[in-house]
This record gives structure tokens, C-alpha cells and sequence, in this order.
């Protein structure tokens, strides 16, 4: 369904916007792919007595300590990709800040919001698609609000070597290992919302992502 006076609705994506978009959606989809390995097959407690008993079939008798150890090697390197691929989504949450500020007015998300915001509405009905339009834009500000959060809480633990952040690392670590229940929340959301979007009065919305023409 096409709603005229909504036809600002039907908005096109830039290029920018489009390869900034299937980027961080490939970073976060490593990173938490990353979590979840470390946090389940590559666990460190649930790898020990694995490795106990695979060199005790090879004759090499190894204390609990010493089996950690290696179980912990690999535990480690899946928290060092992650920190990696952190490195490059807060070069990208920083390139999604910029692209607001230099963007085309049209393009920028608080534009859209107030000329949304702006438009006469003559029924209950195109007041409650204005009102979907809305929410779903300070969706995505409280988005990248929380991603703020993630990066700065990550670099924090990224860099404890600095006497400030390894005073606060508690904190830090809490709050980064609380926020991600929202990122996974909006993920969520999100991908149910684009997907419903597009199979009801939105068609098209996802591949508009793709060649950021307006839908049809
Ligand atoms: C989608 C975003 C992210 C999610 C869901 C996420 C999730 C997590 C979780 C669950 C932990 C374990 C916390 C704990 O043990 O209590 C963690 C640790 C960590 N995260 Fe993230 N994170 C994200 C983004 C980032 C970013 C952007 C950075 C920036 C560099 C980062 C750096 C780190 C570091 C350094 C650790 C500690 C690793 C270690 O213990 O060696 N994370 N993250
Ligand atoms: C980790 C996964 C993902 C994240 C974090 C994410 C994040 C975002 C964000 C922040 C925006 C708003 C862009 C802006 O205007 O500033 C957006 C828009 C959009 N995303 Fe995603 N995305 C993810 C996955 C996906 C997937 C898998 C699809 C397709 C199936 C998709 C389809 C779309 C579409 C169609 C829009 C535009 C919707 C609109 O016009 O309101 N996203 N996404």
C-alpha cells in the first residue's frame, strides 16, 4: 500500500548509508559470534577436563592448573578477536556520527524526524503511520546510543594498562556486559521489524537497503 502524503516515507538510502549499514551489521554479527563461542564451546571451565583426558590418552598425566591453562589459550584468543573487531565498529560508530553531520539535510535522521513530525495528518490511520515512523527513527537514535556506550565501555577494557580505567574496571565490565542484553534486544527487534515491514505495507524496504532506489 502507497501513502502520498507519506511520500517522504518512502525515502532512499545513500550509498554511504547502505555500505556503513552492511558493514557494522557483518562487525556486530563477528563480534557477537565471538561472545557466544566464548561463552559456551570455548569456555574455559568447560574445556579443562577435555584436555586432561585427551593427553592422558597420550600418556602425559597434566594437574587441573595446567590443563586451564590451554583451555584458557583458546577462550583468550576468541576475547582477542572480539576486541579487534571492537577496534573497527567504533571506527565505524564514529563514521556513522560524521555522516550525520555532512550527509545531505534531506538524509540526516533528525531532518527526518522533524519533517515527519511536520506533516498535516488527516486520519487516525495516517497519524498512526507517522507515529510508526517516528519510533522506529528514535529506535535507531537510542541505538547508536547504546552502541556509544559498548565502544567506550570496550575500549575501556581494552586499555586497562591506564590507571583510571583498571581503578573502574568492575564497573566498566558491568556495564558493557549489561548493555549487550539491549544491542541483542534491538537486533531482535530490528531484523523481526524490517522482515515484517516488508512482507506487510513496507514492501520492498529491505531491498532498498540494498540498491537504495524508493520503493515501489
Ligand atoms: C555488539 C557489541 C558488543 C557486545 C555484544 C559485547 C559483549 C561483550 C561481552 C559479553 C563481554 C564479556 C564481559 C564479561 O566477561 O563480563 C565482552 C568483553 C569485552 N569486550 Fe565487548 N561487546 C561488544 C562490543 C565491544 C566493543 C565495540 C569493544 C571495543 C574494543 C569491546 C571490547 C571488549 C573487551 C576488551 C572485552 C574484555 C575481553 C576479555 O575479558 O579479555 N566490545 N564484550
Ligand atoms: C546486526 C544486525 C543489524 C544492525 C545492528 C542494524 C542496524 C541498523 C540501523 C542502525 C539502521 C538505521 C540506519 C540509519 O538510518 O541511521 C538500520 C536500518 C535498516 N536495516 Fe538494519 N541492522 C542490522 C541488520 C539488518 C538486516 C539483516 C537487514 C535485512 C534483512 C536490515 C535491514 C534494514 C533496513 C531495511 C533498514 C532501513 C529501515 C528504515 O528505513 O527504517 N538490517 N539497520
Amino acid at each position: 500500500m502507497n501513502f502520498p502524503i507519506f511520500s517522504g516515507f518512502n525515502e532512499k538510502h545513500s550509498l554511504a548509508l547502505r555500505l556503513w549499514h552492511w558493514i557494522f551489521f557483518l562487525l556486530i554479527t563477528s563480534s557477537m559470534i565471538c561472545v557466544l563461542l566464548a561463552s559456551t564451546l570455548f569456555r574455559t571451565r568447560n574445556n579443562t577436563e577435555m584436555v586432561q583426558q585427551q593427553l592422558q590418552r597420550n600418556n602425559i598425566t597434566v594437574d587441573a592448573n595446567q590443563a586451564r591453562a590451554v583451555s584458557h589459550a583458546f577462550n583468550d584468543k576468541l576475547w582477542d578477536w572480539h576486541t579487534d573487531i571492537g577496534y573497527f565498529i567504533a571506527i565505524f560508530l564514529a563514521g556513522r556520527f560524521l555522516l550525520e553531520i555532512f550527509q545531505p539535510k534531506e538524509e540526516k535522521l533528525s531532518t527526518r524526524i522533524k519533517t515527519a513530525m511536520g506533516f498535516t495528518v488527516l486520519s487516525v490511520y495516517q497519524k498512526s503511520v507517522q507515529v510508526h515512523y517516528v519510533r522506529v527513527k528514535w529506535g535507531y537514535i537510542v541505538f547508536y546510543a547504546l552502541m556509544l556506550i559498548m565502544v567506550l565501555t570496550g575500549l575501556g577494557l581494552a586499555f586497562e594498562q591506564v590507571a583510571f580505567l583498571k581503578a573502574n574496571r568492575g564497573l566498566i565490565k558491568q556495564t558493557h556486559s549489561l548493555t549487550q542484553y539491549a544491542i541483542y534486544a534491538f537486533v531482535l527487534f530490528h531484523l523481526t521489524g524490517v522482515i515484517l515491514a516488508d512482507a506487510g505495507n513496507y514492501p520492498g524496504i529491505v531491498s532498498g537497503m540494498i540498491h537504495g532506489k524508493r520503493r515501489i
